[in-house]
């Protein structure tokens, strides 16, 4: 069932969480993710989709999401974002979060405090009854209290036995608009928070998101159940 999947996701992830060093590539990450993932029976979801040439995204400082793993070492200072897709038995399961590397700034320690903790703001709005804008609403009023401000050109999904299906979940909304969350949802809730501006770049590699300002942004990502008992986190570590 569609937990195993990304019960696979939580482990990895804290796998390359505890791999994140000054010195160590995005590849090296890459290959331990497949190696994690592989050995518990799963698939890497992300790796050829649309053509994606890698295992997981590693996107570093002000890339926002889908940075392709490559050779350049992390180096004290930065932050990079860490997202796994797995496949296990026909189900998806799809979470991210972002680690410093070494020692950060204090003002990028709060962007990843509040991206977390306006994923869990969003997490807590998704119960039966409530409607996609409660979701968006509580992220983008925590982050935009914060001083920091939500990616628009990017949302949240559905997922189950696609990894990308219906609804959208976008990080910003209107309390009691947008669609009814109902018990048996599956959705991936993941804010993506710049220190910066809102907007954003592709890069020539065609996946590469970033920051257009150049400032830095966070990711955090869990997919939930929607259940009568309220939400249940499945990529919880
Ligand atoms: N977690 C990402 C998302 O929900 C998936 C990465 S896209 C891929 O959009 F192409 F790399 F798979
Ligand atoms: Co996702």
């Amino acid at each position: 069932m569609i937990g195993e999947s990304a019960s696979i996701v939580a482990g990895c992830l804290q796998h390359l969480k505890g791999l994140v060093r000054p010195g160590v590539t995005t590849a090296e990450l890459d290959e331990e993710a497949r190696k994690y993932i592989e050995a518990r029976g799963g698939k890497c979801a992300f790796k050829g989709y649309r053509g994606y040439p890698a295992n997981i995204c590693a996107s570093v400082n002000e890339e926002i999401v889908h940075g392709i793993p490559g050779n350049r070492p992390l180096k004290s200072g930065d932050v990079v974002s860490l997202d796994v897709g797995v496949k296990k038995d026909g189900y998806f399961g799809d979470a991210a979060l972002t680690v410093p590397v070494g020692e950060v700034p204090a003002e990028t320690k709060r962007l990843l405090e509040v991206t977390q903790a306006a994923l869990v703001k969003g997490l807590e709005e998704a119960r039966p009854g409530n409607r996609l804008g409660d979701v968006g609403h509580a992220i983008q009023k925590l982050v935009e209290d914060a001083g920091f401000s939500v990616v628009r050109s990017l949302v949240g999904h559905g997922i189950g036995r696609e990894m990308h299906e219906e609804p959208q979940v976008p990080n910003y909304g209107m309390p009691g608009k947008g669609q009814k969350l109902q018990a048996g949802m599956v959705l991936a809730i993941e804010p993506m928070v710049n220190q910066g501006g809102p907007d954003t770049l592709l890069l020539d590699d065609d996946w590469t998101v970033v920051t257009r300002d150049g400032s830095v942004s966070a990711h955090f990502e869990h997919t939930v159940a929607v259940t009568a008992d309220g939400p249940v986190i499945l990529s919880r570590a």
